[in-house]
């Protein structure tokens, strides 16, 4: 069976259209789905009414998952391979720990010395509109940046915190907040990543970074808004509209996502993500 794909954007992203991916699949077929997934950066796969053993398991056709010991307050609670993104409230009634998460441009695990290779996010619920998320193309970013501006990021290294603003402060965040920052010490991972597997550069940068090794916070700030703002110019961005049962699979090392709060907050918005652990990078800076 030959994989059928439609493109989503110019930028990055195309649709796996007419699969199961809970049916059995050769290696051939899965080898097709994951070049196509090195090449678009992003893969939808739309109306996977599957469950969760079934997301956990076409998740580790990819690689070995994460069980989410940087973030134990979001993980699912009978299965540590799923993360919560869920504005559903607590049992006892009190905010999601998780409503907030995705916020700022980012990408999955950037403050670990193991950033992610590739997140699967499977949908659950989405308000009536809004909600959606977008994602860059960060080999298009630093493919289009200047040789001088290149030259200057060459050997510049990222400082990532964990966490989100949002949810830092917001009163029932801060529990989240003061752990995640405990277990997670901030990582400098460098500006510009080879990725691994395709050899080519990306630039890796996001809201998670706060300087840059070696300078100050007033020093790195314009050059850090510069480059999220470079990177999500439109036409390096894919802008996802979710719907029910739609799965997608997006490759960390060379497109950075947020997720978008402009929805009606009293409505549900339920997703959950198998993240992909990936290759080491980066390394701890003490005292951030
Ligand atoms: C995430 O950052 O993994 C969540 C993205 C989203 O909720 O759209």
């Amino acid at each position: 069976m030959a994989l059928k794909l439609r493109r989503l954007s110019h930028a990055l992203g195309a649709e796996v259209c007419e699969i199961d991916v809970s049916m059995p699949m050769s290696e051939a077929f899965f080898g097709e789905i994951y070049r196509a997934f090195l090449q678009y950066g992003v893969l939808l796969f739309r109306d996977q009414d599957i469950g969760r053993e079934q997301h956990i398991e076409f998740s580790r056709r990819f690689g070995e998952l994460d069980r989410h010991d940087a973030l134990p307050r979001d993980r699912h609670p009978r299965y540590s391979e799923l993360l919560m993104v869920t504005n559903e409230p607590k049992p006892d009634g009190s905010p999601s720990d998780t409503k907030y998460t995705g916020r700022q441009w980012h990408s999955d695990m950037s403050f670990t010395t193991a950033p992610s290779l590739g997140s699967l996010l499977r949908c659950y619920a989405v308000p009536d509109v809004g909600g959606d998320t977008l994602f860059a193309n960060m080999y298009l970013a630093y493919d289009a940046l200047s040789d001088g501006m290149k030259a200057l990021i060459a050997g510049l290294h990222g400082i990532h915190h964990s966490g989100t603003r949002k949810i830092a402060n917001s009163e029932s965040g801060v529990p989240r907040a003061d752990e995640q920052r405990r277990l997670n010490p901030p990582v400098a991972q460098p500006v510009v990543r080879v990725h691994p597997e395709t050899g080519r550069k990306a630039l890796y940068i996001g809201e998670k970074v706060k300087r840059f090794d070696g300078m100050t916070e007033e020093e790195s700030k314009p050059l850090i808004d510069f480059l999220v703002r470079h990177a999500t110019r439109p036409e390096f961005v894919y802008r996802h509209q979710w719907k029910k049962n739609d799965i997608l699979a997006w490759d960390n090392r060379c497109a950075m996502h947020q997720a978008l709060g402009d929805f009606d907050e009293t409505q549900l918005r339920h997703l959950e993500r198998t993240t992909v652990l990936g290759t080491p990078s980066g390394y701890v800076v003490a005292g951030g």
